[in-house]
């Protein structure tokens, strides 16, 4: 059972601020140090799972192909060459390897080093100019304000810290009209065993990583709406069984009401 399912920074594409640094800021007040040494130590603990597995899920075959194939053109299908595209939890950056093209710039991130390591071993063998990949922690807060025309999270929401802080990061991202793209795995929608026994057993014996929230679609809707996001389309685009994954697509408002 796949629970998780679905180089430090280096030369961001330069359409793009880097996404939050990593290191350790030199020069700052103290409790500014305390605060960022607090967040990447946080991080750190939330990347060693990822580091560890990257390989092995950079090898895993997608589990249902062609559900996969219909979210990539689902997504394809709301971009354009002028879009600036920002992707969170890429992982090892095949998704963002098959979009980049359809954009004008795209920065992928994820927390783990092992990930990007991995992506831009592809993009190497891929190249893409568009593409960037960088490291970033979906917990803190994004490169940008009003910076893009999408914001992409495929099969990464059930694994931040606080959903509600992500999804603000990711709206305060995008630009007034854009669009905020995302597949996750619900796990409240799945036997409640797994929520309650398969998963912290696997925790234990480290097979699931630190964070998994067990969402269903009801609150995935209700997190994008609290922060201000319209709800466009609901799907599910698996070809097995019963699909636990939703895919949501929000826009972004042009305008905020003024009554
Ligand atoms: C299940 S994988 C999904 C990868 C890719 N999006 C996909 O659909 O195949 C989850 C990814 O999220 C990343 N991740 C986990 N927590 C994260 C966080 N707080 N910020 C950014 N990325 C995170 C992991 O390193 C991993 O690459």
């Amino acid at each position: 059972m796949r629970i998780y399912t679905g180089n430090i920074q280096t030369s961001p594409h330069e359409c793009f601020k880097p996404a939050q640094s990593m290191s350790f800021p030199s020069n700052k007040h103290l409790t500014d140090d305390m605060h960022s040494t607090c967040a990447d130590a946080a991080t750190m603990r939330k990347a060693r799972f990822w580091n560890r597995i990257a390989r092995k899920y950079a090898a895993d075959p997608i589990p249902d192909m062609a559900g996969y194939e219909t979210s990539l053109q689902r997504t394809r299908g709301l971009l354009s060459t002028e879009h600036n595209v920002l992707e969170i939890g890429c992982g090892t950056g095949t998704t963002a390897l098959h979009l980049a093209a359809s954009t004008g710039c795209f920065l992928a991130t994820d927390i783990s080093a092992e990930m990007i390591a991995i992506a831009k071993e592809k993009l190497a063998s891929q190249p893409t100019p568009q593409l960037s990949f960088a490291l970033a922690d979906a917990d803190l807060p994004m490169s940008g304000s009003a910076t893009y025309d999408r914001v992409l999270a495929f099969n990464i929401l059930h694994l931040v810290s606080d959903l509600d802080q992500t999804l603000a990061k990711a709206a305060q991202a995008l630009r007034p009209g854009g669009l905020f793209i995302s597949k996750t795995a619900c796990i409240a929608e799945m036997n409640p065993l797994i929520q309650h026994l398969a998963l912290p057993l696997m925790r234990v014996i480290g097979k699931a990583p630190l964070i998994v929230q067990c969402l269903n679609e009801t609150q995935l809707r209700a997190a994008l709406t609290r922060q201000g996001l319209q709800i466009v389309s609901v799907e599910r685009h698996g070809t097995k069984k019963k699909d636990f994954r939703v895919f949501i697509i929000a826009s972004k408002p042009l305008a905020t009401d003024p009554s």
